[in-house]
């Protein structure tokens, strides 16, 4: 499918962009220069190493990354606002996904800050009420995501308000390698699953390491098993606990 990524320029977008385009999406990474888009396109096309399919993967400016129905938004928290509000126009009926986490950073630890309505994902769906929006990849470290040749393997907690629109991430997330879609009920779990990942960018400051999360006690479709994903309610996960922890730099989950 296609997929716009507005503020796709940065270790998120990056890494989601290279991830996505590899699963066979065509993905238009977008910035506020579209120049400087389609030159952090054809770097992630030599890191691929040819593993892409020609057109996959296209620089644009962050209005055009709107096209799709399905669109992250992956700028700082911080201009989130601004800038659906400049594109809310042409994103009106699309998916959204919001990947934001509210973080300030304290000294060896990133503290939870609490937008207005609570969460990140919640403030830009009332900025949008044309569009669903849906919070997911929170947790997900931008680094490993950008690694190409490294095997990746993280859960990823999915919630909106909008079933069909949830479903649908859940669907995309599940098309990449290494990802585990989990639905994980209405935007009003967005508060917690975003602030939980203050936790996980301390843990990986205090102990060097890019883990990610891995809900234990469910049995979830993992990638190409043919399953539809994101099926089962994160009311039946018994435990969350972080995994991957290992020797090596870097702070971001
Ligand atoms: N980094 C991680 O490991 C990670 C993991 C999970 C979730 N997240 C979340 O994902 C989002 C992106 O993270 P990131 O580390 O990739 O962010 P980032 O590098 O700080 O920003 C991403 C891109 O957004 C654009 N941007 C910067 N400031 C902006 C502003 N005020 N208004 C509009 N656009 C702006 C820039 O692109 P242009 O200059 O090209 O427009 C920048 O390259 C954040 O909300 C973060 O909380 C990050």
């Amino acid at each position: 499918m296609d997929v716009g990524i507005i503020g796709g320029t940065g270790p998120l977008g990056r890494g989601l962009a290279l991830r996505l385009a590899a699963a066979g999406h065509r993905v238009l990474l977008g910035s506020r220069d579209a120049e400087r888009a389609e030159g952090i396109c054809a770097e992630l096309r030599d890191a691929a190493g040819g593993a892409l399919a020609a057109g996959s993967l296209q620089g644009v400016a962050n209005v055009d990354a709107t096209v799709p129905d399905m669109v992250v938004l992956a700028t700082p928290w911080e201009g989130a606002l601004a800038t659906v509000a400049e594109l809310a126009e042409a994103l009106h009926g699309r998916t959204v996904v919001s990947v934001g986490n509210a973080l300030v950073r304290h000294g060896r630890e990133a503290h939870a800050v609490v937008p207005p309505r609570g969460s990140v994902a919640a403030m830009v769906q009332a900025a949008l009420p044309g569009c669903r929006v849906v919070a997911a990849g929170q947790h997900l470290p931008a680094r490993s995501l950008a690694d190409f040749g490294q095997p990746f393997a993280a859960d990823v907690l999915v919630c909106a308000d909008d079933a069909e629109a949830r479903q649908a991430v859940c669907d995309l997330l599940c098309t990449v390698e290494g990802l585990r879609p989990v639905a994980a009920g209405s935007l009003a779990q967005a508060a917690a699953i975003e602030a939980f990942t203050a936790v996980l960018v301390t843990v990986n400051i205090g102990h060097r390491a890019h883990s990610t999360l891995r809900l234990a006690g469910m049995t979830l479709p993992v990638h190409g098993d043919g399953r539809p994903p994101g099926h089962e309610d994160a009311a039946d996960v018994p435990v969350a606990h972080v995994g991957g922890a290992s020797a090596g730099g870097g702070s971001r989950p």
